[in-house]
């Protein structure tokens, strides 16, 4: 029987992470939530210490030790367009460490397998292979977004059949393992979800890799949530299921913003349909202007609309952007800021940039409050994105991103592009709007082209 007092914290550790989620929604309170949801689980684990009677105390000192400095150290350390693979490496971890712990809950509960529930070993079994194809899948994204390994799709005769083949022996196998459970079924099970894991997620292109993350999210909380059922514990039977449910949603969320289905995004490339196409430079020719020239534009406008993308935060141009922004201000010129919801490479990977940097929140307008303005506005400052402005979108059928929302960036009376080159974005496809007579290009390095045009303009 649990003492009250921890079903108590537990019960407060889970109230703490439903309001963590909740102020995750908002930029504005999204620290506040992660500091709650990260205190709420370090207490729901010291409550651990108190209840359970647990053997080798130092050794699981020691993991945790080990593990909390690895994650401090990590967390601190990586650049903010390398938090897809931090959130793959972590949460590939989690499945792993839940299916290793169902492992070991198969082996105890053997002996006694004529008097536990057959539902018991039904959700052990689940655990071992969910688990195991969450922490496959999650590293091979890791590897993917790390560029350790190749970004684009990998695919090879037979691997539709591989892939089909260790799924079918992975549910007769499970069904050996709960009808005469031992550990050796177990293990085979386990072997089984990471071969299915990696299968999943090889075929999958880098720029649909962190919608996988998501997706393995999901997986990983549901595999929580069962090792939750077989532990007998309720709090982590509630964090999965929070976090299967978040997972899920956010999959969808960005599969629609992407325009596409989560079919198309994981099997897509066995079926021959591109998901990235790592495209080459273009050498038509286009209108390009320095510093002074794109000051003038700007200075003399009424009405500017930023669209700030993926080559903003690679160059880490947020501050000046935001300088920029308020030297327009003072001019008594409206500028806004315009979020795609897949601009960057993770979700709201905009929203976290520029909050970083300060920028007001009202000043962030989502893409479905924005497109109408576009056509009002006299300049469109595009820093470092690509495809959420890439017309294909709308015109293309067959383009990697033909049916994904963009910005109507090619509404306004100009469009200025700041990138370093004529290489296409992550989609790997031509931008139509790069060749439009009113279009405007500013190359280099974003963070230097921004200095330079922060001083243009003040010097106006
Ligand atoms: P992209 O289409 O990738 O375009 C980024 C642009 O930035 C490129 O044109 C690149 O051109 C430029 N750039 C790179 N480094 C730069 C630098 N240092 N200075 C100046 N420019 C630089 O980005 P986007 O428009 O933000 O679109 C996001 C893409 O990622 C979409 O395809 C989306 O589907 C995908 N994606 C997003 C997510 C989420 S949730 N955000 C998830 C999965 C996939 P140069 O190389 O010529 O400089």
């Amino acid at each position: 029987m649990i003492p009250t007092w921890v079903q108590l914290a537990y019960l407060a550790a889970a109230v703490c992470f439903i309001l963590a989620l909740k102020g995750l929604s908002s930029p504005r309170t999204a620290r506040r939530g992660n500091q709650l949801g990260a205190a709420a689980a370090v207490g729901a684990t010291v409550v651990v210490f108190f209840e359970a009677d647990l053997d080798h105390l130092w050794l699981i000192i020691a993991a945790i030790a080990v593990g909390a400095v690895l994650g401090v150290v990590g967390a601190q350390r990586v650049q903010m367009t390398q938090m897809p693979q931090l959130v793959a490496l972590f949460n590939g971890v989690g499945g792993g460490a839940a299916a290793l712990v169902a492992l070991i809950e198969l082996e105890e509960l053997t002996p006694f397998a004529d008097v536990v529930p057959t539902f018991t070993f039904v959700a052990t079994v689940f655990t071992i292979f969910v688990g195991a194809v969450s922490f496959a899948g999650s590293m091979i994204t890791f590897a993917k977004l790390q560029e350790l390994i190749t970004t684009r799709p990998v695919i090879f005769p037979g691997l539709p059949v591989a892939f089909g083949g260790a799924f079918v022996a992975a549910i007769a196998i499970a069904v050996v393992a709960v009808v005469s459970p031992q550990l050796w079924p177990g293990v085979l099970l386990a072997v089984l979800g990471l071969v299915v894991g990696a299968l999943l997620v090889l075929p999958v292109g880098g720029a649909d890799v962190p919608i996988v993350i998501s997706l393995l999210n999901a997986f990983t909380g549901l595999t929580v949530a069962a090792g939750g059922y077989v532990l007998d514990n309720t709090l982590l039977l509630v964090a999965g299921t929070l976090v299967g449910a978040a997972g899920t949603l956010l999959t969808k969320l960005m599969a629609s913003a992407m325009g596409r289905s989560l079919v198309n995004i994981l099997f897509g490339a066995l079926r021959g349909g591109s998901t990235l196409g790592a495209g080459e430079a273009s050498d038509r020719p286009v209108r390009s202007a320095g510093p002074q020239d794109v000051a003038i534009m700007l200075a003399y406008a009424h009405k500017v609309i930023i669209v700030p993308g993926y080559g903003l935060a690679v160059a880490q141009a947020q501050h000046s952007l935001r300088e920029l922004v308020e030297v327009l201000d003072e001019r008594g010129i409206e500028v806004d800021y315009a979020i795609h919801p897949v601009a960057g490479r993770m979700p709201g990977h905009m929203n976290v940039l520029l909050a970083e940097a300060q920028v007001p929140y009202e000043k962030l307008v989502e893409m479905d409050g924005i497109n109408s303005d576009f056509k009002h506005a006299d300049v469109v400052l595009v820093v470092g994105a690509n495809d959420v402005v890439n017309p294909a979108a709308k015109t293309t059928p067959g383009a990697p991103i033909y049916g994904m929302p963009i910005l109507n960036a090619g509404d306004a009376q100009q469009v200025i592009f700041m990138k370093r080159s004529m290489r296409p974005g992550f989609a790997g496809i031509e931008n139509e709007l790069l060749f439009d007579p009113k279009t405007t290009l500013l190359f280099g390095d974003a963070k230097d082209t921004m200095g330079k045009l922060l001083s243009a303009v003040k010097a106006l």
